[in-house]
């Protein structure tokens, strides 16, 4: 178990971060027209996203997503690995990112590079989190999940605050190139966001190619692959095994919190995203 590397106010698990990286994405990556960023606050989907739009640009075809780790096909621009292959790639470019807006590349706010933007209940997030960091040996294992969820509401976690990261990005909900999609609907009518990207990508895709990213990107095709499910990832970072996969589920946090609990995140939830319009978040 190790600590944070704090880097402008943001914790980071310091075994795949570096100072300097940090600085570069913020300061000198370039994001170019052609890119698509696909960009989340860590346990809210990001590589369900990630398998749904590798799927969508090869029309279903599964050779891809069951040949090269998920980290290659879509590198994690802010990590150790990610970042030296992002910037000698060629365009068009697919990344993911967990950085919040103030640390991310000052060059996306002039570029047409297309962002999408993925948000799940956070307290689903909260509890997909305590499970996953809890198995890992590289960042502060809380001893329960009442420990973590003081951690969570004080952004004392990887990445920081989930609802400074969320008014944050929704600061650009109006942009053209700028999508934002629930881990919620994603969950209630997948077919209809995978639609959705493809209209945002403009990416025309056939009946039967819709239902061949459907059923490859499902939760137990994903879970049963070695290149999604972060099997292949090193074995001493998650002793205990890993479960990126774990449930797949929405409304998961209602079998861990207590009735206080539940109502303390109320009350915060209520605070910190004020001012917000009716239906921006449909859990709630
Ligand atoms: P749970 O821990 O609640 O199961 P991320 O990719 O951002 O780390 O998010 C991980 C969460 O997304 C996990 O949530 C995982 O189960 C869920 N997930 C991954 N692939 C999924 C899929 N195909 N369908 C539904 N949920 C999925």
């Amino acid at each position: 178990m190790s600590d944070y590397m704090w880097f402008e106010g943001v914790p980071f698990p310091d075994i795949e971060f570096q100072k300097e990286i940090l600085e570069d994405v913020c300061n000198e990556f370039l994001v170019k027209e052609e890119d698509l960023i696909l960009l989340a606050y860590p346990k809210s989907g990001t590589n369900w996203l990630a398998e749904i739009v590798c799927l969508i640009q090869t029309k279903g075809d599964p050779r891809r997503i069951q040949s090269m780790p998920n980290w290659d096909r879509v590198p994690w621009l802010e990590s150790k690995k990610g970042y030296p292959v992002l910037i000698h790639k060629e365009e068009p470019r697919l990344m993911k990112s967990h950085l919040p807006i103030h640390l991310f590349s000052k060059s996306l706010f002039s570029s047409k590079a297309k962002v999408i933007y993925l948000i799940r209940n956070p307290r689903d997030v909260l509890v997909s989190g305590y499970f996953f960091w809890g198995k890992a040996n590289f960042v502060k294992n809380p001893e329960s999940l009442e420990t973590y969820f003081e951690w969570f509401l004080k952004g004392n976690v990887p990445y920081g605050s989930w609802f400074e990261h969320i008014r944050g990005w929704l600061s650009m909900r109006e942009w053209d190139n700028f999508m934002v999609l629930y881990y919620e609907e994603m969950k209630k009518d997948t077919k209809g966001t995978i639609k959705k990207i493809c209209e945002f990508l403009e990416k025309k895709l056939g009946p039967d190619e819709l239902d061949l990213v459907l059923k490859y990107s499902s939760f137990q095709v994903m879970k049963e692959n070695n290149m999604s499910n972060f099997s292949l990832i090193e074995k001493d970072l998650f002793p205990n095994g890993i479960d990126l996969m774990r449930k797949g589920t929405t409304g998961d946090w209602k079998n861990h919190f207590t009735v206080a609990q539940a109502e303390a995140f109320n009350k915060v939830f209520q605070d910190k995203m004020a001012g917000f319009p009716p239906g921006m978040f449909p859990w709630e």
